[in-house]
């Protein structure tokens, strides 16, 4: 995106003809020309059928399943390399892997800057949990506020190069959010159908960015199902997560950002959250194809999907050694993210656990809440109940020796805590604002010296 100066905001007038040469955003990061895609063709991920690639696609018409993205891989490691010895980095961000994203052409991008996002070491955290090197990829410092920004920065801008015009999306919260900014990025008309107990903030987001929200007293495969009408009637690109082939293009660069921040290499185990899965799915594809070009070996961390005791489709599914997942039954947990109770991915979610030498957990939902003001209280911010899934799930992954104190862990921060269903907010002291009604508040503290430590100070376990 471009600004204007603040001063010459005064004065204006915010006519829809100012707005758009005020935010029309400069494609590709203010880029030109052909990208360096290396896009070949896509491929049935359970069919292992060839497509073309270059135009609009939904999923397999064999199978109803994922459809997956394929490059020249000898084509890209070319440049790539230069980038592995850190030569040439042209920018930040996901769109510097354009190599291995589909975009052809830089004036398609529909960019908020999103990607690099930091690998934090979270040693408190890792002191109370018993892990010498935790670490938090922190999403959340996306724009939009989580992950999902990735896959829709890809998914949006690759639609529109292929000609779509207007789109429609089932979302749990985020993703909606995230299409909606995207949407207002690419200035074309979205409609977002959430479940009517999606976070409000989510519902709020998609509002303001000026898409159409629609709620609906059901779960997200009930949304899945209108959105699909919807589609069918008015013409508008399903983007739904997997049903189209590119929004997990863009969570994979998660995985090329991990093996970057990790100095190409991998940790032992990435510890990451499930609804339908696909980051997991992502960068699991990531490193398949980092280590076909040379840039990383063949060493794979474990990958450990966690969801929640109230809505564990995979989690059921992965320990019972199966190859695609049952829906679950009356899906609950204030975790909306996670709140999904089948995905088309299922297979490839099941079968990168499984290679991986990692595993599925369920966490209980009474664990939530706790563990985001624990996870807060010893430095990981305020994070989304999804996130807190995750540090939840550590104290057992460590007793049944799934996470070793020695491992590097990679725990995934996928959204901020102010995106999630609010914690209620215990009764606060309130004072007025004269200097009498402080006299009272201050003559009940003491000095810092004379305090003993706070519970927040000690690294004891949750
Ligand atoms: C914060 C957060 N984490 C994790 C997930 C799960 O993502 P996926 O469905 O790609 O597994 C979501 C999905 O909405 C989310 O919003």
């Amino acid at each position: 995106m471009s600004y204007m100066p603040l001063h010459s905001w005064w004065g204006t007038t915010t006519s829809d003809a100012w707005c758009d040469e005020v935010f029309s955003h400069a494609p590709g990061a203010g880029r030109a020309g052909a990208t360096d895609s290396t896009l070949t063709n896509l491929q049935g991920g359970l069919s292992g059928v060839p497509y073309p690639a270059d135009e609009l696609a939904t999923t397999d018409p064999l199978d109803g399943r994922p459809l997956l993205a394929r490059y020249d891989l000898e084509r890209a490691a070319k440049t790539l390399s230069d980038r592995q010895r850190d030569a040439g980095v042209p920018f930040r961000g996901v769109w510097r892997w354009d190599e291995l994203l589909p975009v052809r052409d830089w004036s398609n991008v529909v960019t908020l800057g999103e990607g690099s996002t930091p690998l934090l070491e979270a040693s408190r955290l890792g002191r109370a949990y018993g892990i010498s090197q935790l670490l938090v990829k922190a999403e959340s410092l996306n724009p939009t506020g989580s992950f999902k920004a990735r896959g829709m920065t890809v998914a949006v801008s690759r639609a529109i190069e292929l000609g779509a015009a207007s789109f429609v999306m089932p979302s749990a919260g985020n993703a909606g959010g995230a299409l909606a900014a995207y949407a207002g990025v690419a200035g074309v008309q979205a409609t977002v159908v959430m479940p009517s107990d999606a976070p409000i903030v989510n519902q709020a987001e998609v509002v303001v960015c000026g898409a159409d929200l629609i709620l609906v007293d059901g779960l997200i495969s009930d949304c899945g199902r209108l959105t699909a009408r919807i589609a069918e009637r008015t013409g508008a690109f399903n983007l739904s997560t997997l049903k189209e082939p590119y929004r997990v293009e863009g969570k994979k660069t998660m995985g090329i950002e991990l093996a970057e921040d990790l100095g190409w290499s991998l940790p032992d185990v990435i510890v990451y959250p499930m609804g339908g899965g696909t980051g997991l799915i992502g960068m699991w594809k990531a490193f398949a194809e980092l280590e076909e070009m040379g840039l990383i070996g063949g060493a794979r961390p474990r990958m450990v999907g966690v969801q929640v005791e109230g809505c564990a489709p995979l989690v059921r599914a992965f320990l019972a050694g199966r190859q695609f997942a049952e829906p679950w039954a009356e899906a609950t947990t204030e975790a909306a993210g996670l709140r999904v109770p089948s995905t088309v991915g299922d297979f490839l979610v099941l079968e990168a656990i499984s290679e991986s030498g990692g595993t599925a957990i369920a966490v209980p939902e009474a664990e939530l809440a706790p563990t985001q003001s624990f996870a807060a209280r010893h430095g990981a911010g305020f994070l989304s109940l999804e996130s807190a899934a995750v540090f939840a799930a550590l104290s057992e992954l460590r007793s049944h020796h799934a996470v070793e104190p020695d491992d590097t862990v990679v725990v995934f921060d996928t959204g901020a805590g102010f995106k999630s269903t609010l914690p209620e907010v215990p009764a606060r002291r309130s004072v007025g604002a004269s200097d009498a009604d402080w006299e009272s508040l201050l003559s009940g503290y003491a000095p810092a010296s004379q305090r003993g430590s706070t519970s927040a100070s000690a690294d004891s376990g949750p």
